[in-house]
């Protein structure tokens, strides 16, 4: 099939089409080369270059300080989950959680192994459909760790939680990085697994300021250290190059979109076309409680497993890919990440529309 359908995946997730163009021509020849860019060398110079280009663009695109290193890794986020308590985490340290789905859940879980984990909020009595907001902190925490969107269950904190001001913020980003502008100084360090909003699966984005990457422990692998990456630019061991090239064209797409702001409304504009008609469907209802509700994954279900089972193989018929929800959560999830056109949004309320039309009435009539 050469015709492209609508894929509504939560990660591995849709690419930007200009970008995903631009890779095929790359992959034959990276500019003029006449050597693809996977098979070029990390040392030489036409990599180099993408490198530079990569960074330049990242840091333009977020206004990242000079303080902070744009750093390219391997392992995906889950990785983070364990380095990050490994680099930051004595044992008789405490580090705050905010437990708002199974990833940071499981970020939480990998720290325990170092030090003391405090949860300092969690949204696990209702299923994680909501962000939790009384919290409450430990004084002087090593670090604070948040998941800014929460795939698999539809919620995304609006900005970042009113933290406390004595602990680095530390934030999986995997699910949302650059689907709005984000303020990096608020952050001693920011990671996002590519997949979702940056690029392939393989290159894990890590923005850290470099106060925290001097502080970091020691006495770790040299691979597990963000000294070791920070030092030698990522470039230690031979690094994702693919992932990294094709991470550099889509910072290079968003900011040909406007920038971030410009993003965020796409985003914001995307999301209202599906939650609007969820907020009106007598068959449809949203799962995330609606100050919670995510712009990147919207969840939703029918309330009856066999009528989300019927809906999902009738989109799929019509074009619409990707949308089962995710087994904890149940029904349907469409992921609209940055790339994620809107005609494709328009699509799908649609077929729900007119699934809804057929469905709807023998339900709640
Ligand atoms: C918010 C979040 N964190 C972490 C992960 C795990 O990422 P990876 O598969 O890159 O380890 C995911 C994957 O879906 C995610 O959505």
């Amino acid at each position: 099939m050469s015709e492209r359908i609508f894929n509504f995946s939560a990660g591995p997730a849709v690419m930007p089409e200009p970008v995903l163009r631009e890779a095929q021509e790359a992959l034959w020849s990276l500019d003029g080369t006449g050597i693809g860019v996977m098979e070029h060398s990390h040392r030489g110079s036409a990599f180099k270059a993408v490198l530079a280009q990569t960074e330049e663009v990242c840091r333009r695109l977020a206004n990242i300080p000079d303080d902070y290193h744009v750093l390219y890794l391997q392992g995906g986020a889950s990785t983070q989950f364990f380095s990050i308590p490994m680099n930051f985490l004595q044992s008789g340290d405490t580090a705050d959680y905010i437990i708002t789905g199974a990833w940071s859940k499981k970020a939480a879980s990998q720290a325990k192994q170092y030090g003391k984990v405090h949860v300092a909020g969690s949204s696990e009595d209702r299923n994680f459909c909501y962000l939790p907001k009384a919290l409450n902190w430990t004084s002087k925490a090593r670090y604070t760790h948040i998941t800014s969107n929460n795939t698999i269950f539809g919620t995304q904190w609006p900005g970042e939680p009113d933290v406390p001001t004595d602990s680095p913020l530390i934030c999986d980003a995997s699910s949302d990085i650059f689907s709005r502008p984000i303020d990096v100084r608020k952050y001693g360090m920011i990671y996002a697994g590519a997949q979702k909003n940056l690029g392939p699966s393989g290159v894990t984005l890590v923005i850290i300021r470099d106060e925290l990457v001097k502080e970091a422990s020691l006495d770790i692998p040299e691979m597990m250290q963000f000294r070791t990456h920070a030092d030698n630019e990522s470039c230690y061991n031979t690094p994702p190059t693919f992932g990294i090239y094709v991470m550099g064209r889509v910072f290079h797409w968003i900011e040909q979109q406007g920038g971030l702001e410009a993003i965020a409304e796409q985003n914001q504009d995307k999301a209202n076309v599906l939650y609007r008609f969820l907020d009106e469907s007598v068959l449809f209802k949203p799962t995330a409680d609606k100050d919670s509700r995510s712009l990147m994954n919207v969840t939703f279900v029918t309330g009856d497993a066999e009528l989300d089972t019927q809906f999902i193989a009738t989109a799929k018929e019509a074009g619409l890919d990707g949308l089962k929800g995710h087994r904890s959560v149940g029904g349907m999830r469409a992921s609209i990440y940055n790339a994620f056109p809107k005609a494709g949004v328009e699509r799908l309320v649609e077929v729900m529309r007119a699934f809804e039309a057929k469905h709807g009435e023998a339900k709640h009539g």
